[in-house]
């Protein structure tokens, strides 16, 4: 709800109020925080140097971390006043992936006269969280430099905070960060051209004593795939100020007389409840108003993928035998992965190729879509769509297609260079490729992996024009195979963000397939992300990052926490009877698991040991999961004691494996009692059921 009272203005969602107000026609941030019935300003400062902005400028005495900074000769101080406000039925269509839906959205005009500037901050209050996001226009006669510009600003006039963020490298994405905001900066950032391995565009603010069920958490991410910072800046009066967007890389962004940009959106999500609540209310906005309405309440197909069994030795015969050894399953879909394409032999070749290699496949994907069929499953087909391999015949025919700059040849990462998305015609072609195998061949599926960061960029307009051509072909491809399930990949989760799940409603969370390793990871990214955007596999053991055995129970157990699939030969009795019974337990109640409410009890970084429930929306239905990782010296079986969370008190709840029946309250203040094998890695699953 917007409420908007003189010069106040007030925000309003399900549980949160926020605040601003014009003061002396500057912006001035009034509050953030639970819902209250009325507006009001924490701290009418005097309008000095400390003052709360609502966001920031530099150059006219407010010495924190700008939101804005334009260059021109003239020179780079702003001073953006207030000039009139405006309640826009629909939220602007801004050019990229943004929430969905006509939202009634607050746009609040400022303008710097004398530089010519027009600066419009949009306000759209969501039930679960606020969405926010700027434009910029040129209105002097010449062209101006934009430094800095970004989606929202948030200063906190008192109080104590922590940063939680996600950090990490491939195979071990998104690592917990939490520390005290000090004074002075921290930036937490990605220049790599994608979102990165090796920071997550999330971050929360929480009060030092918030744990998963209580205190105050307010959690900002952006919805954007390339690079972006984050900055929270505690200044000399313990005030802290939060700074998210687009990172504009040097040289800045030229915009030219008349000339408008947008930044991405923010989803701004405040709890009081808790990095519990913080988490369920960012999952039910993002399956509410942005992953991709045809498939949001759809079961994820469960597949098995081939890259960890078969890697490059792709040929008919050994596709054949896996896709007969998955027969009768429970799998869905079948996946080829990587090797199937030019004469992609290894990684050193053929990317932009997206030809069958004929060597491998003599009677194409067709034969192999044949075999699926004839054994009960659909197919999916990898790409890399914006790579190009310099030894292909798409650099031959196109070498000035590659990323470059200054005439200098490009930097190769895994013997690839990054295709020039900031042209049209190679949108076009990659386009026109892909569609080909589309329409040749009944795929269902496609893994859209992207393996390397971006180099030889010429300019920040480059980096973004880059991001909107993935997301033209992105357009492109669900617009015309309206029922294509994409599913996102980046060298593991190495983009994982609100904009790919735009698109892609499930994304390959890592290549770290063990389900120790996995636990951790999928307990960081469900901090912002649901369950039902993580694709999680089972693979073989010893794990191929890790070394390590762990029971096909546990692997299962854990995978079975998002999106379930497979990415070994499943080639012995033993584990197909166990494949089954996973693919079959998951079934039944998957609906629960991807769109119920996550509660996270046990925190695999620091209690040695992963838990999670998920109830339905309902509270009929919950699937718990338990994994301790190290085995302790007992006496018979390890028994472990948890309190669950999430049920409905007075619902009387059975659980399916013991057939015990306790009211959701019991289960929540006496617990489950599990007996696990005695073990590392031990598992326990139970599901229950309102009787
Ligand atoms: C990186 C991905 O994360 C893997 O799953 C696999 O698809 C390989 N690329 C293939 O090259």
């Amino acid at each position: 709800m917007i409420t908007i009272d003189g010069n106040t203005y007030h925000l309003q969602g399900d549980a949160y109020s926020y605040c601003f107000y014009v003061k002396n026609g500057k912006l001035l941030h009034g509050y953030y925080g639970q819902r209250l019935e009325k507006f009001v300003a924490v701290c009418d400062a005097p309008m000095d140097d400390f003052a709360a902005y609502e966001y920031g400028e530099f150059g006219r005495g407010d010495f924190r971390s700008p939101s804005i900074v334009v260059r021109d000769n003239g020179g780079i101080a702003t001073d953006f006043q207030f000039v009139s406000h405006e309640i826009l039925a629909i939220k602007p269509r801004i050019g990229m992936p943004q929430l969905r839906g006509e939202h009634q959205t607050l746009a609040v005009y400022l303008r710097d006269e004398k530089r010519g500037i027009k600066l419009t901050l949009f306000y759209t209050p969501l039930s679960q969280g606020l969405c926010r996001s700027a434009a910029i226009e040129n209105e002097s006669a010449e062209s101006v430099f934009v430094d800095k510009f970004l989606s929202t600003c948030v200063d906190f006039p008192s109080g104590e905070y922590d940063i939680l963020h996600l950090s990490g490298r491939p195979n071990k994405e998104r690592d917990i960060v939490r520390e005290r905001v000090s004074e002075g900066i921290k930036t937490i950032s990605s220049t790599r051209g994608t979102t990165s391995h090796e920071h997550n565009c999330f971050c929360a603010l929480l009060q030092p004593e918030a744990n998963e069920e209580y205190g105050n958490a307010y959690g900002f991410n952006l919805i954007y795939s390339g690079n972006f910072a984050i900055e929270t800046e505690k200044d000399a009066l313990g005030q802290i100020r939060l700074n998210a967007g687009e990172q504009i890389l040097y040289g800045g962004w030229e915009l030219n007389a008349g000339e408008r940009i947008y930044t991405p959106e923010v989803v701004c999500v405040y709890s009081a409840k808790g990095i519990g609540e913080m988490s369920r209310q960012f999952h039910t906005l993002y399956r509410k108003h942005l992953l991709d309405p045809r498939f949001v309440d759809k079961i994820r197909p469960i597949v098995i993928n081939s890259w960890e069994s078969v890697v490059y030795d792709v040929c008919e015969e050994t596709m054949f035998r896996f896709i007969e050894n998955a027969k009768g399953l429970g799998i869905d879909t079948v996946v080829l992965d990587d090797g199937w394409f030019g004469k992609r032999d290894n990684d050193d070749c053929s990317l932009g190729d997206w030809v069958v290699d004929k060597r491998k496949l003599p009677n194409g994907l067709q034969a192999i879509i044949r075999k699926c069929k004839e054994n009960g499953m659909k197919f999916g087909l990898w790409f890399e769509p914006e790579m190009v391999s310099p030894d292909s015949d798409l650099n031959r025919l196109h070498p000035d297609w590659v990323l470059q700059s200054c005439h200098r040849e490009s930097v190769q990462f895994r013997n690839q260079w990054v295709l020039d998305f900031s042209k049209k015609e190679v949108v076009d072609y990659v386009f026109a490729s892909m569609k080909k195998v589309l329409d040749e061949n009944d795929i269902s599926y496609v893994k859209w992996d992207m393996n390397r960061p971006l180099t030889d960029v010429l300019n920040a307009k480059k980096y973004r024009a880059y991001m909107l051509g993935v997301y033209d072909l992105y357009e492109r491809l669900t617009t015309s195979f309206p029922n294509l399930f994409i599913e996102g990949c980046s060298s593991g989760g190495g983009r994982f963000d609100p904009a790919i799940l735009y698109y892609s409603p499930m994304i390959w969370t890592s290549d770290n397939t063990d389900a120790w390793s996995r636990t951790m990871i999928q307990h960081s990214t469900s901090l912002c992300y649901p369950l039902q955007s993580m694709s999680n596999h089972v693979s073989a053991c010893p794990n191929i990052q890790t070394g390590r055995t762990i029971s096909f129970a546990t692997r299962g157990t854990v995978a079975m926490m998002g999106c379930l699939g497979y990415e070994l030969h499943v080639e012995n009795e033993e584990e197909r009877v166990a494949v089954r019974m996973q693919t079959a337990t998951y079934q039944k109640d998957a609906d629960v698991i991807l769109t119920g409410d996550l509660y996270r009890l046990k925190n695999p970084f620091t209690d040695g040991a992963f838990a999670q429930i998920v109830v339905s929306e309902d509270k009929q239905k919950a699937v718990f999961c338990y994994v301790r990782k190290d085995s302790e010296p007992t006496r018979g079986k390890i028994v472990e004691r948890v309190c669950l969370r999430g049920l409905g008190e007075d619902v009387l709840y059975k659980a399916e494996e013991t057939g015990e029946i306790q009211t959701g309250k019991t289960w929540m203040c006496v617990g489950v009692q599990l007996r696990l094998e005695k073990s590392d890695y031990a598992c326990a699953s139970l599901h229950f059921s309102a009787v």
